[in-house]
């Protein structure tokens, strides 16, 4: 069969993993081509067995090769932790309101002092906000796709990503964190209405060992975050991302699952994941 690989506006990372996955495919006497640049809308699947893409593709191009086409989709917060209640995977608890009123209310509902309004649509750390009680004012949410979430840890900042794909774990890590209680920061509000932050790195360097580190999930999570994956690749999802972190009482719950844009540089600094990701096309190739 002939697969088409597809990369958008991704780095160097993605093209390298996609090149050796193609080489892989290759060897295992099947064809691929990996196809750069050309939108998501426009991509033509005539004369492929299957399309793997690292960004949303649309119900257009999915039409083209049921159930043989693998990417992201467009979801709001609520459809991604909606998708894991489905697939029996613990997520943390969350709500969608239909007032700024009844999301404040979650104030003594949960006897909390934060909560943590998220955007739906955005990027890198941008739809991801807290408020306490008693602020001077609170900005306007859009009520209609952002939700409102109870804080994981008051203890515990760390937060897991598992990457997946085909019912495999390919690489799994923690982000060093401090809680959110030591890195509100006092004084003015930030123009939407939200406390300010300290930032728990540098954004301009590189991330280490001080920030992040592989991180083995035990067992149990294991098996689970492998049953996920298999769900998620079976309604057409790619390469996934799962966002972790872990209660008082030592359980992981997931916080967000990232559905494209999924890889970093700093994966690719872990060999095995290539091949890990070769493998995982490869054995999903095979079965279509
Ligand atoms: N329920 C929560 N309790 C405590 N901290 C949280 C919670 N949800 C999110 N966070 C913190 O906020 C960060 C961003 O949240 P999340 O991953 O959901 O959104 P994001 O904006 O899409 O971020 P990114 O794309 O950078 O991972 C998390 O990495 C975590 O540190
Ligand atoms: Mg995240």
């Amino acid at each position: 069969m002939k697969a088409l690989l597809h990369i958008w506006n991704a780095g160097e990372s993605l093209a390298g993993r996609y090149a050796a996955v193609a080489a892989h495919l290759r060897a295992n006497g099947h064809e691929a081509d990996v196809v750069w640049g050309v939108a998501p809308t426009e991509l033509q699947l005539a004369g492929y067995g299957m399309a793997l893409s690292h960004f949303e593709l649309p119900a257009s191009v999915r039409q083209q090769l049921p159930g043989k086409v693998f990417g992201g989709r467009r979801w709001t917060r609520a459809e991604q932790l909606l998708a894991l209640d489905q697939a029996g995977f613990p997520t943390m608890e969350w709500q969608t309101v239909n007032s700024k009123a009844a999301a404040l209310a979650l104030f003594d509902t949960w006897s909390v002092d934060k909560l943590i309004v998220k955007r739906s649509f955005t990027a890198g750390g941008n739809g991801f906000h807290v408020v306490t009680p008693g602020q001077a004012r609170y900005g306007d949410w859009d009520l209609s796709r952002d939700i409102i979430c109870r804080e994981v840890n008051p203890n515990d900042g760390n937060t897991y990503k598992a990457e997946l794909f085909n019912g495999r774990i390919l690489i799994s890590f923690v982000l060093k964190k401090r809680s959110l209680g030591e890195r509100l920061l006092a004084g003015a509000l930030d123009a939407d209405g939200f406390r300010r932050l300290e930032v728990y790195r540098n954004p301009l360097e590189r991330p280490d060992a001080r920030h992040r580190e592989l991180f083995e999930f035990p067992d149990a999570d294991k098996v689970a975050l492998r049953q996920l994956s298999r769900r998620m690749t079976d309604i057409g999802l790619g390469y996934v991302c799962v966002d972790l972190m872990r209660k008082p009482d030592g359980s992981f719950v997931a916080i967000e699952l990232n559905l494209s844009g999924v890889t970093t540089w700093w994966t690719e600094q872990a060999a095995f994941v290539r091949t890990r990701f070769a493998d995982a096309v490869l054995a999903l190739v095979q079965t279509l």
